[in-house]
């Protein structure tokens, strides 16, 4: 028997109830997608980028920081912020949302974990081979020959807060340093992307969790799915233009509702709080 501690979290949260037929399916499922966006690192502190007043693009300026024609307008200004995310993600821990996503991997036949998001708290909770259809903060590489150079893993006192940095340089070319992460403009990793999408065609069921599925080629994912004939349980404490496609909406935050789900379809494995 295994026993997994998702820590603790807030029992009295409000969340919808779940459906015994979406228990039923989550029970029966032979390969489940897990499609995940930044509502599920949420609770671990790292800001999600649409949220009102919290959220990362409703404070800072997308043209200014996530385009190509950004970062060779201003280096400095580009690699600070992003080293400032980089940072939050590393002083951050995975919460009980990304815990249950790594246990579902043993209680499912086939799991398939594919995220939008950069930070590395899938990995970090337990998951593998998990697909980042936008790169990663802990990836950065050249931006003129591509090597990838190896980001510090010391913590500094101080985050860099929004502050001017400058690139390092690469040791190869002497070109600039860029974040791993896919800005707007960019195409998706190819691999990544062919096989999130092999994933959603085969699976039978499709978790969408903590995203506003807004931003494509990766909101496709569930509509490739349902075209295919999964269910879809979307997760989120607020609609997207998801719920008329999803099959279940549970409106919650994942890290309450996701030990609950887990804890009413496999009570057996001994889920704890
Ligand atoms: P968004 O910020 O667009 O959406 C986050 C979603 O999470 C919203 O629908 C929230 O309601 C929901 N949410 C907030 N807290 C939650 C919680 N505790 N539990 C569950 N859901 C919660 O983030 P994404 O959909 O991930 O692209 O954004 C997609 C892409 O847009 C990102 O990958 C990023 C951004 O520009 C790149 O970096 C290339």
């Amino acid at each position: 028997m295994h026993e997994y501690d998702m820590g603790n979290t807030d029992m009295n949260a409000n969340h919808t109830a779940i459906p015994q037929a979406l228990i039923s399916a989550l029970q029966q499922a032979r390969h489940v997608v897990v499609f995940t966006g930044a509502g599920v690192s949420a609770e671990s502190g790292v800001p999600t980028f649409r949220d009102a007043q919290t959220g990362l693009w409703e404070r800072f300026d997308a043209e200014e920081l996530a385009t190509t024609q950004a970062f060779l307008n201003d280096k400095e200004l580009v690699w600070g912020w992003y080293e400032w995310r980089r940072m939050q993600v590393m002083r951050a821990q995975p919460n009980p949302a990304h815990l249950s996503i790594a246990a579902l991997a043993s209680l499912v036949p086939r799991l398939t974990v594919i995220t939008q998001n950069v930070d590395d708290l899938h990995e970090r909770a337990g998951s593998t081979q998990v697909l980042h259809l936008h790169g990663s903060l802990l990836n950065p590489r050249c931006f003129d020959c591509g090597q990838a150079w190896a980001a510090p893993s010391a913590i500094p006192d101080e985050p860099a807060g929004g502050r001017r940095l400058s690139p390092p340089i690469c040791l190869h070319c002497g070109g600039a340093i860029r974040p791993g992460v896919v800005w707007f403009g960019e195409e998706l990793p190819v691999r990544e992307l062919r096989r999130a999408y092999a994933s959603a065609k085969d699976c039978d069921l499709l978790f969408s969790i903590g995203t506003s599925s807004l931003v494509y080629p990766a909101a496709e994912i569930p509509n490739l799915a349902k075209q295919a004939g999964a269910k879809i349980i979307q997760i989120n404490p607020d609609k997207t233009p998801l719920d008329a496609g999803a099959t279940w909406s549970l409106r919650g935050p994942a890290g309450v509702v996701l030990p609950d789900l887990l804890i009413a379809a496999f009570p057996e494995v001994g889920i704890r709080r």
